[in-house]
């Protein structure tokens, strides 16, 4: 099939990627010049675990190409996937100001029939809109879906390749047919395509991300409650994952979620309840407690300097919002870095793929670390706000050489308090005792 992918982020590069890697054409489309002409020289702007490789293998075999022009990207194509970005607006339901302006640009370019498929996460009712302004915009017959994305940063190639389910929201059974036609390589070893109402679909997104963040958030309470008395965090989450009925992810406590996702979509999921008076006070309290997660641990670092924070220098291992990826948005790292340069410490970061993207923020207001000993130099004191591979087993012994005092912070709960204490750090997790 000949697809067409608009926004050419996370998502579009990905799910435009993994389609040319099944045998289809596929052009994608993005507003940003330099990302589009990186692309055609084969060079990724994001990372992501093995989509490099595919990139370049798809542009030789001529299935991917890229353009900057949805007018000329949408000719001739039967499907046109919508992946362009809905931040949170400024009331807390999503933007959806690109959408609808790409939906135009699409309706001019249509040359022939085609099915506008909406990826993009976006609150009900925007795909009934986007066929709508198609509908003014062109005199050619054109379907319209929705077909929400679950990949996750970090795995998006692998969970795009072996998704858990796909859901397409649709009101014509030929066009299901095609979608389902279109999924069917990815679906072989028997998980659902779940056929539904637009609005169902649409909401569907917005379900799983509450309940996924609900998850996060309550055990953060629970690994709170636990610290206040004296228990430990991770022997209740063993206790949690032998429970058949919940299951063993995103029982981990920490600083909370970040990302582009989790937060705006239970923020839009509040919003869209607020809209119909429909009371949701547990959807409300999960950003609420997220926010006091990450305001906690920043307020231990603080308390524990007190005024001398102003000649401290707090290191920081980890700045994407999790492993294996450079997204920042959303990352509790900088909340954390902002917090400490505000209160006049000195801040230096080690990330092993997100420095760029730091230094874009940040410029010289922190030091960047090539290694991830040598951020701890001078150090009075670590802070672990990502949990990436290389930081679970250390050399202590080294990082004790370099720090000027053996302190850690740490907001993804790496190491055992016990052994800590052996090693004479001062250890702060989250949900366990202090050392
Ligand atoms: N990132 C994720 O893990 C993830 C997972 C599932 C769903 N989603 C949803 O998918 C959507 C895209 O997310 P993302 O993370 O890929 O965003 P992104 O910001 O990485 O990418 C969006 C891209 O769209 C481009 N764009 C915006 N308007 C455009 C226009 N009118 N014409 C051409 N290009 C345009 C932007 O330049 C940008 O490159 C969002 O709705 C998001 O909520 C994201």
């Amino acid at each position: 099939m000949k697809i067409a992918i608009i926004g050419t982020g996370y998502v579009g590069l990905v799910v435009g990627t993994g389609f040319a890697e099944s045998g289809h054409w596929v052009t994608c489309v993005d507003r940003d010049t330099e990302r589009i002409d990186a692309l055609r020289k084969g060079n990724v702007p994001i990372y992501e675990p093995g989509l490099e490789e595919l990139i370049i293998r798809n542009i030789e075999e001529e299935r991917l190409t890229f353009e900057t022009d949805i007018g000329n990207a949408v000719a001739d194509k039967l499907v046109i996937f919508l992946c362009v970005d809905t931040p949170k607006g400024e009331d807390g339901s999503p933007d959806t100001g690109s959408v609808f302006e790409a939906a135009e640009a699409i309706g001019k370019g249509l040359t022939g029939y085609g099915i506008v498929v909406v990826k993009s996460t976006c609150p009900i009712g925007t795909t009934e809109k986007v066929r709508e302004v198609i509908g003014k915009a062109t005199s050619h017959p054109f379907d319209v879906v929705a077909n929400p994305e679950f990949l996750r940063e970090g795995s998006a190639v692998d969970d795009f390749m072996r998704p858990d389910r796909i859901i397409v929201g649709c009101d014509d059974v030929r066009v299901v047919e095609i979608m389902r036609e279109l999924y069917a390589p990815y679906l072989r070893t028997g998980k659902p395509f779940l056929t539904m109402g637009i609005r169902s679909a649409e909401l569907s997104k917005y379900a799983v991300n509450s309940m996924l963040a609900a998850r996060i958030s309550l055990m953060n309470e629970l690994a709170n409650i636990a610290e206040a008395y004296e228990a430990d965090i991770s022997e209740i989450r063993e206790a949690l994952m032998s429970d058949s009925r919940l299951g063993s992810t995103y029982l981990f406590p920490g600083l909370g979620f970040g990302g582009a996702c989790l937060a705006k979509d239970v923020i839009a999921a509040a919003h869209l309840a607020r809209r119909r008076d429909v009371p949701c006070p547990v959807l409300e309290g999960i950003t609420e407690t997220n926010r006091r997660q990450q305001q906690n641990f920043v307020s231990r670092i603080l308390a524990f300097y007190g005024d001398a924070i102003s000649e401290k220098k707090v290191a920081l291992w980890g700045a994407s919002f999790k492993p294996r990826t450079d997204d920042l948005r959303g990352a509790p790292a900088l909340y954390i870095i902002d917090a400490l340069l505000e209160a006049g410490a000195s801040v230096s970061v080690y990330d092993p793929v997100s420095t760029k993207k730091l230094a874009a923020i940040y410029g010289d207001r922190i030091s960047l670390a090539p290694k991830m000993y040598t951020c701890l130099e001078g150090a009075d004191g670590l802070a672990i706000a990502t949990e990436w591979r290389e930081f679970h087993y250390p050399d202590f012994e080294r990082m004790g050489s370099m720090m000027r005092e053996k302190v850690i912070f740490d907001g993804r709960n790496l190491f055992s308090p016990k052994s800590m204490a052996e090693l004479g750090f001062r250890y702060f997790s989250i949900g366990r005792s202090s050392t």
